[in-house]
């Protein structure tokens, strides 16, 4: 890490920051105080101890996904899940030519960069002026500008103001059947273009599939990316109960031999062994770690790792209206 690089402070995945390595710079937080002095010089990925030593943060090297949990929002943005999908759908790679609007905060324009680079190109538009000439110090910052031409303009009014150029287009404006038309000027000739509009609602879904009907689009389909959790736990192996565990013998035994002790944990063994739930014994508990890890020294054949899909789905975000169109050489 060099003075003047940008680089991520990740303490967790859920508390991480970016910050701007400076000679003589600190980073202060609740971990401790952090001299950039220290931090300089040393790889990507170092975990350094703060000042007083009872802190660690790791310095890692800025990403699209990284960039996208940390950058500064002056919009509502886009998340992974519905980036790697648009990006997939829209046949993004390196040397595509994309067309964007908004540009909002940047998120989806980090990601589109990183794809088509080196030879690609992404027109990112945004009529917000503010947003527009904060987008356009920020990939100075990050060298993007090689990849990303932003300009400051109202698509809806004004159009794109390029032609027989983009390969994919890319709306997420609150209006994206406005834009619709606008976009069709900008695809490649001789070729297929393909379009994605993102919109929280689905009236807005119903009029942008209209325009894009009108204009002739076809393949016209909608997704909603919603992401399902799994929850991954080691748990110990036991043995299917025997008549007599399950009918107590064993237990009248045990307490006798050990005055009692193994009768608790009899118990606990019949009553949440037959469901297939987690067990909330003692034992279970001093075996694992903070994330629910096994982290004793027993045998790895007696630990069973086993994943269950927690029903709550986390909350909508967008639909994702994708069309396709076939633009003729004339
Ligand atoms: C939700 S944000 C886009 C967020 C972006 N996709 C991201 O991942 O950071 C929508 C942006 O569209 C811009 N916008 C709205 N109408 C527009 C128009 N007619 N022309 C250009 N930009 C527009 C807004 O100013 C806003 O910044």
């Amino acid at each position: 890490m060099g003075d003047d690089d940008i680089v991520i402070a990740y303490a967790n995945p859920l508390d991480m920051s970016v910050i701007r390595l400076k000679a003589g710079g600190v980073l202060n937080n609740k971990y401790g105080s952090f001299a950039h002095d220290i931090i300089i010089g040393k790889p990507f990925g170092s975990r350094i101890a703060s000042k007083k030593g009872n802190g660690h943060i790791c310095f890692l090297a800025p990403t699209p996904e990284l960039w996208t949990s940390t950058l500064p929002h002056r919009t509502q943005i886009l998340y992974m899940p519905d980036i790697a999908l648009v990006s997939e759908f829209l046949d993004l790679r390196p040397g595509k030519v994309v067309v964007e609007s908004g540009t909002g905060s940047g998120s989806f324009s980090h990601s589109i960069a990183r794809t088509i680079a080196p030879t690609g190109t992404l027109y990112t538009f945004e009529y917000h002026a503010e947003r527009a000439a904060k987008f356009i110090e920020e990939i100075a910052t990050h060298s993007l500008t090689s990849v990303i031409t932003p300009t400051h303009r109202n698509v809806c009014k004004d159009g794109f103001g390029l032609t027989d150029t983009a390969d994919a287009v890319f709306l997420d404006l609150p209006s994206p059947w406005e834009a619709v038309a606008f976009a069709k000027e900008t695809f490649k000739k001789g070729r297929v273009g393909r379009l994605c509009s993102f919109s929280p609602a689905i009236e807005q879904v119903q009029r942008t599939c209209e325009e894009l009907e009108k204009c002739g689009f076809a393949d016209i389909r909608m997704f909603e990316t919603l992401i399902r959790r799994q929850d991954v736990k080691t748990l110990k192996k036991r043995s299917i109960p025997t008549r007599d565990s399950a009918t107590g013998l064993v237990e009248k035994n045990d307490t006798k031999k050990d005055g009692g002790k193994k009768r608790k944990r009899a118990i606990k063994l019949s009553d949440d062994s037959a469901d297939g739930e987690d067990v909330d014994n003692e034992d279970e508990e001093a075996a694992e770690d903070e994330d629910g890890n096994s982290n004793n020294d027993e045998d790895e054949s007696e630990k069973l790792i086993v994943s269950r899909t927690i029903a709550k789905v986390a909350g909508h975000t967008s639909f994702l209206v994708f069309a396709s169109i076939f633009i003729d050489q004339n």
